[in-house]
């Protein structure tokens, strides 16, 4: 069955929310730039926006959960961000291809792995052509394998590229040195990915 988040989050049951923005991504964004307008997946409580928000006038964070985007409305501004509550699988309130970037962050290791073919569908309806898509996924490795219960589904990373190297050219790849104390160095990816 899948996971009710928006019961998670009136229950305070959110052990992914950490109370600050990606230490990997804001460490990426010392050495690059996105530009243009940004789209920002499963953004909870929108601390990845509002980072993002720092260098970029217009961002837009989604998540299905009303409870999580209400809190999001509830931070100071930083620049023009905004939220939608909405299903990235259903009800998207954009026109297709309307994103020069999209990030994402615990977002794709947060669905049921049979929607992740959708995922990258979705993901390329939103990007306008040679849109760029930074992400920071949830590494399985050898020493945290032991169960495939998720939420969060981890994924190996030569799973990674099979669903999106069909659609995207790899830009850049790395492994933050910067995370939350709880995720040890290696357990997390960043890849930067580039519409072919
Ligand atoms: C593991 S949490 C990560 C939240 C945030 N990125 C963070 O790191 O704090 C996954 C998020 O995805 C949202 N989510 C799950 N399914 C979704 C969907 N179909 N459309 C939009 N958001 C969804 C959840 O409500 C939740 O906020």
């Amino acid at each position: 069955m899948s996971k009710n988040w928006e019961l998670a989050y009136l229950n305070n049951n959110t052990p992914w929310d950490k109370g600050k923005p990606s230490p990997g991504i804001r460490e990426w964004l010392t050495r690059n730039r996105l530009l243009g307008k940004g789209l920002v997946l499963g953004c909870g409580y929108g601390y990845d926006v509002r980072l993002l928000a720092q260098y970029n006038k217009s961002v837009v964070g989604i998540d299905i959960s009303m409870t999580a985007i209400r809190a999001a409305n509830s931070f100071e501004k930083v620049s023009n961000e905004i939220y939608h509550n909405c299903d990235f699988f259903s009800n998207l309130p954009f026109e297709e291809h309307q994103f020069d970037w999209v990030v994402e962050h615990t977002f794709f290791c947060a669905i049921e792995k049979p929607l992740r073919n959708l995922y990258v569908l979705n993901l390329i309806r939103n990007l306008k052509p040679k849109g760029r898509f930074l992400a920071i996924f949830f590494l399985k490795t050898s020493t945290n394998s032991e169960s495939e219960e998720g939420p969060p589904y981890k994924i190996k990373r030569e799973n990674i590229i099979s669903y999106f190297d069909p659609y995207f050219e790899v830009l850049d790849t790395c492994i933050p040195t910067k995370s939350y104390n709880c995720r040890p160095y290696g357990s997390e990816i960043i890849y930067y990915f580039q519409l072919k």
